[in-house]
């Protein structure tokens, strides 16, 4: 199967599994539209098709990842609709649409948030075909991820620490958005019970990738089609950001990812089937997205 046939595979089952969450008839419904506004607004799921991938190449069934897989996705949406909030990066648009606390206000998406970080745990706490050693396995590489010692302090450094030097940054990079896409990864490693030397290999990737993903998006937020990008452009430098752009300048940032994806492919270059990981990687350095 090509590139694109899988990504519309993965991304089909993915908008399917998430399309079917928060539908029941509420009195409090306001709350699961909020969610669902964020939730199926077109984000490219990157993070739950790495999970699936990864837990095919592990040698398991990857629909039975799918828990795993959309708990990521359910928190990594928590992340971006708070990100957004006024007292955070104050943005406008997300995905092309107005971001949540314009539409619904800002008590209701911080609660939609909220909602989201449980309901992220019930997924794999409740995942059918997976054993309960296996759950608390993935919830535990959850916690990690987005908690105190993860995304969270990479937020917490972005928005209220003065990182300004390189390494800061790059620490503040890898917390704010590595972990988050090391999980997903480690997610589809867990389903898979992937063997050590493997999930090295995969979390080595993951890392890589990651910090690429954050500079390339550094990089649109000053260079990107606000059109394509769907999100505002400038807005790092409005919030007074110190991003890698002001560090390298855009060359060097395109550089930095270019590097940091040569060493993402060096890291599976001795697994056989490949293939799509290196063009999951490529497609990320050329995104406008
Ligand atoms: C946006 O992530 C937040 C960052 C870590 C840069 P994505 O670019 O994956 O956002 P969506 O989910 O596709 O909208
Ligand atoms: C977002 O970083 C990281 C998280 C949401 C955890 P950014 O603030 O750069 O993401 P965008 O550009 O708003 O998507
Ligand atoms: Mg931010
Ligand atoms: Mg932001
Ligand atoms: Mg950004």
């Amino acid at each position: 199967m090509d590139f694109e046939t899988q990504y519309a595979a993965y991304q089909a089952a993915i908008e399917a599994y998430l399309n079917r969450l928060f539908t029941a008839e509420k009195p409090y419904g306001k709350l699961y539209e909020a969610i669902r506004y964020s939730l199926l607004s077109g984000g490219k799921r990157i993070r739950p098709v790495l999970t699936l991938e990864f837990a095919r190449l592990g040698g398991t069934d990857w629909h039975l990842a799918l828990p795993y897989a959309c708990a990521l996705e359910l928190m990594h949406n928590y992340s971006l609709i708070h990100d957004d909030l006024p007292c955070m990066d104050d943005d406008d648009l997300r995905r092309g649409r107005p971001t949540n606390h314009k539409v619904y206000g800002e008590s209701l998406a911080v609660l939609a948030g909220d909602a989201l970080q449980p309901e992220a745990f019930r997924l794999i706490a409740q995942a059918p075909m997976m054993s309960a050693e296996n759950r608390l396995e993935a919830i535990q590489v959850l916690c990690r991820a987005c908690g105190a010692d993860g995304m969270v302090a990479g937020q917490v450094l972005d928005t209220v620490c003065d990182v300004a030097d390189e390494d800061g940054l790059r620490e503040l990079n890898r917390l704010k958005t590595g972990v988050m896409i090391s999980a997903a990864v480690e997610l589809g490693c867990v389903a898979a019970k992937m063997p050590t030397t493997m999930r090295m290999q995969a979390l080595e990737y993951a890392a890589q990738l990651g910090l690429a993903f954050q500079i390339q998006d550094d990089i649109l937020d000053v260079t990107g089609d606000e059109a394509v990008f769907g999100k505002p452009i400038g807005s790092d430098r409005e919030e007074g950001k110190i991003t890698f752009v002001d560090l390298k300048g855009i060359d060097g940032c395109r550089k930095e990812v270019a590097d940091c994806t040569a060493r993402a492919k060096a890291a599976i270059a001795s697994w056989g089937d490949r293939m799509f990981l290196l063009e999951l990687a490529d497609q990320l350095v050329s995104r406008e997205k």
